[in-house]
């Protein structure tokens, strides 16, 4: 768990790098220095699914762009476990921030309202 937890650290925060770069990637919409403490994981698990959704979607574009199927299937398999990465922050938000809970189940219902239940 601790090795998984230090690579996905390692994972979120090349993306800020290849952000800071101008590879395209999502900003850091905040300053950690203006957090408070009470706020501070919050933010921490925010911007790690920004990251995540960013390595979904860069990966997912790679693979778009290739005509080499062993390079596709690997960067398809790599989104798709960023996509259980973005589960994992996730969760630990919702368990934190019981607002963010309750607007999900809010927004989901919505949706169904509007659409009808997801078959
Ligand atoms: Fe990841």
């Amino acid at each position: 768990m601790k090795k998984m937890i230090s690579f996905m650290v390692i994972c979120t925060l090349g993306l800020f790098a290849l952000n800071a770069s101008g590879a395209g990637l999502s900003k850091a919409p905040i300053d950690m220095q203006e957090v408070s403490e009470e706020e501070k994981d919050k933010e921490i698990l925010r911007l790690a699914i920004i990251a995540e959704l960013d390595a979904v979607s860069l990966y997912e574009q790679l693979a778009a762009s290739t005509k080499n199927e062993d390079i596709k299937k690997v960067l398809l398999q790599a989104a798709k476990e960023e996509k259980t990465h973005v589960g994992e922050f996730q969760t630990l938000l919702l368990r934190m921030d019981k607002e963010q809970e309750k607007e999900l189940k809010e927004g989901s219902k919505e949706v169904e309202e509007l659409l009808g239940k997801k078959r």
